[in-house]
């Protein structure tokens, strides 16, 4: 991170460009991404794989801009989509579906027969139901569906609770001990080709034990599986390794990678990983500016212009982002609650930082490149930020700031 987003002199700037130059151009708040960060992120992936066979499938929820999307087609990625919606992202921003799985619990039909028209890769199904439908679907279309079965290795990813999915509590995947049943009903269903099997235990996980263990469990089920002449293409071990917002000290690329390589080294199905914020993650601010300094009663409110409707995991999961000035004072630093001007108390992006600050400076509100534009809102009628990438000394906007008309373009007035 702190290559691609430094201070030169007192100024902090995103690969040689001055933030302060980019809000002056493109308002804030305002999303910033490292062009050279997401492609070095990609390239780490790569290389830890080195010879085995494989597919890095990019998790389009992350951060679904075309112009991301663009940039790891063309490294060579495939995508994990959640949604009709994300596939069609992929479709617009160039990419074939011949890389897509799609995951997630609640596929409908018109989803199915999108993905089947434009011949994903693989669904990743995720229950005995699904299954059923998707044979449904692909048999009125004559054709025949690719499936993998997201198998819930009942494992802890010792992550925040919202974002933990490989419990047996959780709504993912079919249960680990139903999944061979489950397998011998699909080979049996005529529409469908098993392809493969997969997981994904939650994210921002900070340790390779857990991925170790659910690829354990996920090798256990395939040699199982292929000693009743079951054969599978892949192996998807999903997403999740999480990135530094504070002082985590997650796993490199590398290790990752090697881990989940020797769990499966006795295997030779191609190895498939779903990484989103690993890839985007720390390669994107959120730049906005200090309208008011507000010295409260007992806080000091540093208000910005910046939200929660902007950068929601503050408010949804507690989470830390570190908040930088652009403009490095010298003058004493005073404490301050980072908050935005939507009207709930849950509304801050940090709680008791250390700033030195006056009325009109910007803020980067660091590592903010994955799950924060995609999980944006329009509450208290906010247009959403813009989006701009840059590369070296090269700016270029990649989604217009939204405006206010855009926001109620599609209502209707009630008429009796
Ligand atoms: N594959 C599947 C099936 C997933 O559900 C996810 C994320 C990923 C891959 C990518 O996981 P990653 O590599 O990014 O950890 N909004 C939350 C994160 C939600 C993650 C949902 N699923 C946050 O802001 O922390």
């Amino acid at each position: 991170m702190a290559d691609y987003f430094s201070y030169q002199d007192s100024r902090l700037c995103v690969e040689q460009v001055p933030l302060a130059d980019i809000a002056q151009q493109f308002g804030t708040p305002c999303y910033v991404y490292s062009h050279t960060a997401l492609v070095d992120g990609y390239r780490q992936f790569e290389s830890a794989f080195a010879e085995r066979k494989h597919l890095i499938c990019y998790a389009v929820k992350a951060n679904p801009n075309l112009a991301i999307l663009h940039q790891f087609a063309w490294l060579g990625a495939g995508f994990d989509v959640v949604s009709g919606g994300e596939l069609q992202r992929v479709l617009a921003a160039g990419a074939g579906a011949g890389k897509v799985v799609f995951s997630g619990v609640g596929k409908t039909e018109a989803e199915m027969r999108l993905a089947l028209d434009t011949k994903i890769l693989c669904f990743n199904v995720e229950s005995g139901v699904e299954l059923l439908r998707l044979n449904k679907v692909a048999g009125s279309m004559g054709k025949i569906a690719p499936v993998s079965l997201r198998v819930n290795p009942d494992v802890d990813a010792m992550t925040h609770p919202y974002i933990a999915t490989g419990l047996r509590q959780n709504k993912f995947g079919v249960a680990y001990t139903e999944a061979l049943d489950l397998y011998r009903k699909a080979a049996e269903l005529p529409h469908l080709r098993v392809a493969g099997i997969g997981c994904h235990i939650g994210s921002q996980l900070t340790e390779t034990g857990p991925f170790v263990a659910a690829a354990e469990k996920i090798r256990a089920l395939v040699e199982k599986l292929s000693a009743e002449g079951v054969i599978l293409e892949h192996i998807d071990l999903g997403g999740g390794l999480g990135i530094r917002y504070h002082d985590e000290t997650p796993p490199s690329t590398t290790d990752y990678i090697g881990a989940l390589l020797t769990a499966m080294q006795s295997r030779s199905e191609k190895i498939i990983v779903e990484p989103g914020r690993a890839l985007v993650g720390n390669a994107g601010v959120l730049l906005t500016r200090v309208e008011y300094l507000k010295h409260g009663e007992e806080k000091n409110f540093a208000i910005v212009d910046a939200a929660m409707n902007d950068l929601m995991r503050p408010s949804l999961y507690d989470a830390w982002h570190h908040i930088q000035p652009v403009l490095r004072r010298a003058m004493p630093m005073q404490q301050y609650e980072v908050v935005g001007p939507v009207c709930e108390t849950g509304d801050f992006l940090g709680h008791a930082r250390e700033l030195a600050i006056v009325q009109g400076d910007l803020l980067a509100v660091m590592s903010a490149g994955a799950y924060g534009m995609s999980m944006s809102s329009n509450y208290n009628s906010r247009p959403r930020a813009a989006e701009v990438m840059v590369s070296g000394n090269v700016v270029q906007l990649i989604r217009e700031r939204e405006t206010v008309h855009q926001l109620f373009a599609g209502e209707k007035t009630f008429l009796l």
